[in-house]
């Protein structure tokens, strides 16, 4: 009897620059591999080379200050949707776990509530362009403004991680905003990213069981 076809599942790891999301990802990745799953790790915007292209277009424009909120939420969108039909939806129908360093919960968070684009805009295309295909758990790290300045090492290429406190800060509380209430109907899972990365990587490999139990 042919064995049935594990299910796959996308999870997302979400945080300002310097939350340490892909430090966690790294634990995350030799967690489930020693566990046996099939695991792609890939980012956002990017991960496959269309979409990296516009990653650099949108960091161009950007830093160029010649895309405003709405104009840099377009090109994410585009980036997306190249990725999710590409990469992300073949690999979890293959029954791959995919784990994603940002999703269009980093569009609302930045051009949403960082940079004051129209979080409505924001929602109706991600559902387009999701068309039904949504994470099935967007982890959280959850540290301070302050905290997450500390540690952001001006990585080149970011004009996101150059932004000043007050941007930190409204992405910070968008994020919480965005737990609290659910955005999207996504199950968001909070982890404290102040405390050691070991704590951290234990409290999401938790997760992650929780996450690979549920069909
Ligand atoms: N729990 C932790 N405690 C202390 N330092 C940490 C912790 N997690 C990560 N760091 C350090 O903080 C810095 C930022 O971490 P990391 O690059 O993983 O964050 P990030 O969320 O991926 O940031 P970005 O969005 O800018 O890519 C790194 O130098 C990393 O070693
Ligand atoms: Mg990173």
């Amino acid at each position: 009897m042919e064995r049935q076809k594990p299910e796959g599942k996308f999870v997302v790891f979400e945080g300002v620059g310097g939350s340490g999301k892909t430090t966690q990802i790294k634990e995350a990745d030799k967690y489930l591999k020693e566990k046996g799953c099939e695991v792609i790790v890939t980012r956002e915007p990017g991960g496959v080379e269309a979409s990296e292209i516009i990653r650099n277009l949108i960091f161009k424009l950007k830093s160029e200050g010649v895309a405003n909120a709405d104009h840099q939420m377009a090109l994410f969108f585009a980036s997306r949707k190249i990725w999710l039909d590409t990469l992300v939806k073949p690999a979890v129908e293959k029954g791959k776990v995919v784990l994603s360093d940002r999703f269009d919960t980093s569009t609302n968070a930045y051009q949403g509530y960082g940079e004051g684009g129209n979080k409505d805009t924001i929602e109706r295309f991600s559902k387009i362009i999701g068309d039904g295909f949504t994470p099935d758990a967007v982890i959280l790290l959850q540290v301070s403004a302050k905290v997450a300045m500390e540690r952001k090492s001006d990585k080149e290429g970011d004009p996101f991680d150059s932004e000043n406190s007050e941007y930190f800060q409204r992405v910070v509380d968008g994020y919480d905003d965005m737990a609290k209430n659910r955005w999207r109907g996504i199950k968001w899972y909070v982890v404290d990213g102040e405390k050691s990365v070991d704590e951290v990587s234990k409290a999401i490999n938790a997760i992650l069981d929780k996450v690979l139990e549920k069909k």
